[in-house]
């Protein structure tokens, strides 16, 4: 859509939903006043169109969230997919101008456990799917391992668009801090929502983002708690593949916190190599 084109009343609706939103968070942390951004009160502004918007125009709509078929008539109205809408249209920070696709993250609305990333890449931008590309890979191995399927457990990102350095979109970056402190009420009411039994924190952007905490080599493997949550902070799959990938020690480092994590859940340890065999 391009900037002088009337926005349909409903984004009106979700710009102004967000920035209420973001005004409560704001608020909640101490703050007093709040910068909004300049476009989206400039839009807020505008008259309402005359007739609806072509569907051409319409902004990118996020894969459906995939429930389990055992799982997809239980999914609470107002619940996983009202917070996807609501990131499909959001325009709060400056990611949003990059984008193909949001990533609000997908699996099991039931799920007990909830492995939390950093931010999409170039292919959960394409794909509208989080944790898709290789790193994606070594994260499905990992779950498998642990004797899940991927469409088990529920995977999510910290922000919700892809990061990258420059408007030709070839390298990604961690999100920013402002980023995160941005996004992260989908987060918190995906997991409100969610209510998992644990949270695997996936590399150090994750843990900050939602705990606050830093020192990923630290922290790893030390039980953290979310409003109530277990969690486990460990190392991001990417962080692996650079260490070598399946196999090596970093892996088994992140493979003795996916034990602590499934004893936590009551679930048996897989057969085969166990923590002790470092
Ligand atoms: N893909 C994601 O969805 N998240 C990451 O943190 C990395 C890759």
């Amino acid at each position: 859509m391009t900037p002088t084109e009337p926005r349909p009343r409903r984004e009106l609706a979700a710009i102004a939903d967000d920035l209420a939103r973001w005004a409560e968070f704001e608020k909640s942390e101490g703050m007093r006043t709040v910068e909004t951004p300049a476009d989206d009160v400039a839009r807020l502004a505008e008259p309402p169109p005359r007739r609806a918007a072509p569907a051409r125009s319409r902004p990118a709509t996020p894969a459906a969230l995939p429930a389990s078929p055992r799982d997809a008539a239980t999914e609470p109205a107002g619940g996983l997919e009202a917070v996807a809408r609501r990131i499909a249209s959001c325009t709060l920070c400056p990611l949003h101008r990059t984008r193909t696709r949001t990533v609000p993250g997908q699996g099991n609305p039931r799920a007990e456990l909830l492995f939390v990333g950093e931010g999409p890449g170039a292919d959960e931008d394409r794909q509208g799917l989080a944790f898709v590309g290789r790193a994606g890979q070594l994260l499905t191995r990992l779950i498998i391992r642990m004797g899940f399927a991927r469409e088990d457990v529920f995977i999510a990102n910290i922000v919700k668009c892809r990061p990258t350095e420059d408007f030709a979109m070839r390298k990604d970056r961690p999100p920013t801090e402002e980023e995160m402190r941005t996004c992260i009420p989908y987060l918190e009411e995906q997991i409100a929502a969610l209510a998992p039994k644990a949270i695997v924190c996936l590399g150090a952007t994750a843990v900050f983002g939602l705990l606050g905490l830093k020192g990923i080599s630290r922290l790893r493997g030390q039980w953290q708690t979310y409003r109530g949550i277990p969690v486990m902070p460990t190392y991001h799959p990417s962080y692996l593949l650079r260490g070598g990938g399946d196999e090596k020690a970093r892996y088994w480092d992140v493979w003795n916190d996916m034990l602590q994590v499934l004893a936590r859940l009551g679930r048996p340890a897989p057969e085969g190599r166990k923590a002790s065999d470092g």
